[in-house]
């Protein structure tokens, strides 16, 4: 009986999962991003042509966009929210000086990240990877004024308070403690709230160390869902395991990132729904798994209420500052990778460039729309596009827009600003140059890797 029922609700899921799938080819949901990447075909062909292919072009006016778009859904709801960009999403320099321009913050999760966002002079910086080095552990007592050391384990917060104590840092270093989200993917992460008592009564043994805040992230959230459940958790614990006075040096609550930017039509693979689909993905073929994110307004709303229902008003803490630590919501939609057609024959086009660039066979289950700059239309064609590499998971995708493709015909791929420069395979091709667009100027911000990047230290 019991076996029937949990079939009755998986196969209601299942058909719920499928009904919301669109085929693109009769749908106009992309036109409105393939006619922006036609309002800018001139400069796109005319990057493509400057710098050649295959080439990363970030749009930067798109970029100030999407860091104005998240500060105002959550400056308006509450006045002390502070933004840090997660690195990891696009380590571009220029992408982190633009959102410096913006009053962003730096979420750094390693040594090169750390040390990019100190040489680029940003001066608050939430260094939150999940196992600590010592060398990063000292590069943050350093800089104390400018780092908040985000503490996952007792192996890190040891290391800190040895180290700390050893360096006299010229400010006791910031400490953020991150809390375990225990019944999901993101259970690698962080004290569980039991240890948290513990870590925390640590860090107020140690006056070169102070504790500033508490952390938490999960990824892909489509709704405000979790968020709200941790902020209701948080302020629960802290209500009934500490003594008031126990939490004078806190000055924030960071909710990290994981907003999905909505409307891309991108089948993610990280959601339930986009890894089924993934399992299926010659049945899913050309079609398209709509995600439908709640927009940032409603995530911000949701987030800002609970947060002073559940924290500020009960602990009247009214000065603790909202910490969001977004990437691929800022990122995302900011770069256009550029490729060059190589040959086309009947059913598919060879390019020039390969998942390389991006770092994961993810075409097969994720969709992005990629518009033939050279000869544009809003009607589709049905053809593989392959790129370069010896994979036969090396394509990008199942269609295109724009008139039949011939060589030398520019293709561009459209919202690869995130999780693809920074994760790029080092692999048979050189790390394609990066060009910024912004406004009706166009500049190389990173040139091709050349033989000498590439096997720099080797010995021959
Ligand atoms: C601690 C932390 N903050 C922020 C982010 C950014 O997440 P997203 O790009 O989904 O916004 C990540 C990504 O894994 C993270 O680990």
């Amino acid at each position: 009986m019991e076996e029937k029922s949990e079939w009755t609700r998986i196969s209601k899921n299942l058909k719920n999962i499928f009904s919301e799938r669109v085929d693109f080819a009769k749908r106009g949901q992309f036109t409105p991003y393939v006619k922006e990447a036609l309002s800018k075909k001139s400069f796109l062909l005319e990057a493509a042509n400057a710098f050649g292919t295959p080439l990363y072009l970030l749009d930067e006016d798109k970029l100030v966009e999407r860091a104005k778009l998240i500060k105002e859904a959550f400056m308006e709801r509450n006045p002390l929210s502070h933004f840090f960009y997660a690195v990891k999403s696009n380590d571009l320099p220029r992408v982190l000086h633009v959102l410096q321009g913006e009053n962003f913050g730096a979420d750094v999760a390693s040594l090169f990240e750390m040390e990019l966002a100190l040489k680029l002079g940003v001066d608050s910086i939430i260094f939150t990877s999940p196992t600590k080095t010592e060398e990063e552990t000292r590069l943050s007592i350093e800089n104390s004024d400018r780092v908040v050391f985000d503490v996952d384990n007792f192996t890190d917060l040891e290391l800190a308070d040895r180290l700390a104590s050893k360096l006299k840092p010229k400010v006791p270093l910031r400490l953020s403690l991150r809390i375990r989200q225990a019944e999901n993917q993101w259970a690698k992460f962080g004290f569980s709230l039991k240890e948290m008592r513990k870590a925390a009564l640590m860090v107020m043994k140690n006056p070169n160390l102070a504790w500033a805040g508490i952390h938490f992230h999960t990824s892909w959230n489509t709704n405000p869902d979790n968020y709200v459940k941790n902020i209701r958790q948080l302020g629960e614990f802290l209500q009934n395991k500490f003594e008031r006075r126990e939490l004078d040096s806190i000055k924030f609550i960071d909710i990290g990132g994981g907003f999905i930017p909505g409307g891309s039509g991108t089948l993610f693979s990280a959601t339930r729904k986009g890894s089924l689909l993934r399992l299926v993905a010659d049945f899913a073929d050309d079609k398209v798994c709509l995600e439908k994110p709640c927009g940032i307004a409603g995530f911000a709303s949701q987030i800002c209420t609970a947060f002073r229902k559940n924290i500020t008003g009960p602990l009247k803490r009214s000065s603790w500052e909202l910490w969001v630590e977004p990437g691929r919501f800022v990122s995302s939609f900011t770069t256009y990778i550029l490729l060059k057609v190589h040959s086309a024959g009947e059913g598919f086009v060879k390019v020039n460039g390969g998942i390389n660039l991006v770092g994961s066979a993810s075409f097969d289950y994720e969709y992005f729309p990629i518009v033939n700059i050279s000869n544009p239309s809003t009607q589709t064609q049905k053809a593989i596009i392959y790129g370069p590499l010896c994979d036969p998971d090396d394509h990008w995708g199942k269609r295109y827009y724009g008139r039949k493709c011939k060589p030398g015909d520019i293709l561009a791929v459209m919202h690869q600003g995130a999780y693809t420069y920074s994760t790029a395979w080092r692999w048979q091709q050189p790390t394609a140059a990066y060009a910024a667009l912004r406004g009706k100027k166009l500049a190389l911000v990173k040139r091709q890797e050349n033989f000498e990047d590439r096997y720099s230290g080797c010995k021959f």
